[in-house]
């Protein structure tokens, strides 16, 4: 049982109410996280560990990649539900600020949406390096607080989440967080699920959409949605 300082319980409590309300449909379907194993160039038999792994939507797309996944979520309602859906996959209970594994256990690391969620950032961001192996591949999406999603529904219209801790930093604050903590930045692609949307919006007669390559957008990634930062240790 893990022990919860009143902001965390809060969250937890916040995280278990919404899976057991609104389940699966509280997240994006399935083929919008293959796209993190993609940029990742995720290979058979590596060990990719997925941080706030919510209901396992990342685990369950990884599954098709032959990689060994684990993932870890501080909501005990995902992490039970996970558990029941997908009895082979290795997930746990436990917060980010302290990962139950060794020093670099693993290829592949993602946090998908959470980051930001999460109270320590900076004792985090140590606990990811210090399970990452030497030449790990990390994979952040992040909200950024300069979109207009931000700016007009969460800030002007009062909507952000204060329960759940919903947060956003701008491009150089996120990219300063990261390179502070020591990390190198590899590359920087705006939030692809919406731009996947979109584009299937646009071409109405296609029947299907690449959901595993990278979409490019004119707008400025200053301005993107979200940022999905791929990193490597320095
Ligand atoms: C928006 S959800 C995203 C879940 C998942 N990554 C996905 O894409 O479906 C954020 C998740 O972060 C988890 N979380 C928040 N703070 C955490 C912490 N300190 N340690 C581990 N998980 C945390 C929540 O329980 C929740 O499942």
């Amino acid at each position: 049982m893990i022990k919860h300082s009143t902001e965390q319980k809060q969250i937890v409590d916040w995280f278990n109410n919404t899976y057991t309300k609104r389940g699966e449909w509280y997240l994006r379907p399935k083929h919008a996280y293959y796209i993190y194993l993609e940029v990742l160039n995720a290979k058979a038999n590596q060990k990719l560990l997925d941080i706030a792994c919510g209901l396992g939507r990342l685990l369950e797309a990884s599954l098709e990649y032959n990689v060994v996944p684990s993932g870890i979520d501080i909501s005990d309602v995902a992490i039970a539900k996970v558990k029941a859906k997908f009895p082979q996959l290795d997930v746990s209970v436990a917060n980010a600020e302290e990962l139950p594994f060794e020093d670099n256990s693993f290829d592949l690391l993602t946090c998908i949406g959470s980051l930001e969620r999460m109270i320590d950032k900076d004792k985090v961001l140590n606990e990811f390096l210090r399970v990452g192996k030497k030449e790990c591949r990390y994979c952040f999406l992040v909200r950024n607080s300069q979109s207009t999603n931000w700016m007009f529904f969460k800030k002007f219209l009062g909507l952000k989440n204060k329960a759940g801790h919903q947060d956003a930093m701008d491009y150089n604050s996120w990219s300063q967080l990261f390179t502070k903590a020591g990390f190198n930045i590899s590359n920087v692609y705006p939030d692809q699920y919406p731009l996947m949307k979109r584009l299937k919006r646009r071409s109405f007669w296609l029947k299907t959409i690449d959901y595993k390559s990278v979409v490019t957008s004119k707008t400025p990634i200053e301005k993107a949605n979200e940022f999905l930062f791929i990193l490597e240790k320095k």
